[in-house]
């Protein structure tokens, strides 16, 4: 479990995109090497390393084929994991900085700027391509949760829906698209916002739904009767999440909610918790929260927690309208 050789390996053949090229059968290393944008030498020893622990076979020397292994490292495999490793992707490159943990432990900086030199999101800000890949990501990780939080909420409820830090708006569709009365407003940062545009062309929801490019920790500029924001606050610390919260407030109205959508640490599923809990806190200095840290945000944020509806994926929406104001935070 503590080896390194393994991990690494698999994510620079994911990267390079091996399993792809011997995908019909085998390949000389040299050619793959070609295809591949690789060294045949370096690329031959590393695949040999795998093929010794079941991904990849060997049948001559210097010739690899597939097997199941190479199999789900192929870029059209079945869930998809090739994307979540890839070393030029958000999250494969973010998962480098797991180098830096010991002195994040040790108190002396964040894991993922002492990596890369500045914060994840700077990052992304700088790469069309990093940002690209999470979007894309996200887009995934989303389309898993959406068709659940869309059919437990009474979205009907509302005339306007917000969707705050909403990604390419795959949830904010769904819910359009199950909610014909409904319209929507997507908020995000400029490469997300551009990609939800085309998304909600593709999606038939382009006609009610307005995207908006803005920063949540400056006061938004949109309202709502419903304040989406999923899978946001994990992101942040207490303080900026809180801030995040103060900020929707507003846009809600005196009587519209803010709805978080979150995986909560009270579900059953504790493995994925304190995985996501640990990739929060090494790429983006976040925290993964159960109900009562969650509460305790929405009050620090004048709001009062109305409802929870817990999913069955681990998810809870959690229902908050803004506290009276004869009714001050603690
Ligand atoms: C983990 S993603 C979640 C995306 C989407 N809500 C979903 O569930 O798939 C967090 C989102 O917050 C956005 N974000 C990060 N910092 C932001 C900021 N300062 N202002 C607005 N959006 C921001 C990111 O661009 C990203 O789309």
């Amino acid at each position: 479990m503590a080896d390194l050789a393994t991990p690494l390996t698999i994510r620079t053949v994911a990267t390079l995109g091996v399993a792809d090229v011997v995908r019909d059968g085998p390949v000389a290393a040299a050619d793959i090497a070609g295809r591949c944008g690789a060294e045949a030498d370096a690329l031959a020893r590393v695949l040999r390393f795998l093929v010794q622990r079941g991904i990849f076979t060997e049948p001559e020397r210097d010739v690899f084929g597939p097997n199941e292994g190479s199999d789900a490292l192929r870029r059209d495999a079945p869930g998809g994991l090739q994307p979540w490793l890839d070393l030029d992707g958000a999250v494969g490159r973010a998962d480098l900085a797991f180098v830096e943990l010991v002195e994040q432990v040790r108190g002396h900086h964040r894991a993922y700027p002492a990596a890369f030199g500045r914060s994840f999101w700077e990052d992304l800000g700088s790469s069309p391509q990093l940002s690209d890949s999470f979007d894309s990501l996200m887009e995934t990780k989303a389309q898993g949760i959406a068709p659940a939080v869309a059919i437990a909420h009474p979205w009907s409820a509302y005339v306007r829906i917000a969707d705050v830090g909403g990604g390419k708006g795959v949830l904010l569709a769904e819910i359009l698209k199950a909610n014909p009365g409904t319209s929507g407003v997507l908020l995000d940062l400029r490469g997300p916002a551009q990609h939800a545009t085309e998304y909600f062309a593709e999606q038939g929801v382009a006609e009610r739904t307005d995207v908006v490019v803005a920063n949540f920790f400056e006061p938004l500029t949109i309202t709502a009767d419903a304040v989406v924001l999923c899978d946001v606050l994990g992101d942040w610390d207490d303080a900026d999440a809180v801030q995040i919260l103060r900020n929707c407030a507003p846009a809600a109205g005196a009587h519209g909610r803010v709805l978080i959508v979150e995986f909560l640490a009270d579900s059953e599923l504790m493995q994925t918790f304190t995985e996501l809990d640990l990739r929060m806190m090494v790429y983006v200095g976040g925290r993964m929260r159960g109900l009562d840290g969650m509460q305790h945000l929405a009050e620090r944020a004048w709001l009062t927690v109305e409802d929870v509806t817990p999913l069955d994926n681990g998810y809870a929406i959690i229902e908050c309208r803004r506290t009276p104001a004869d009714d001050p935070p603690r």
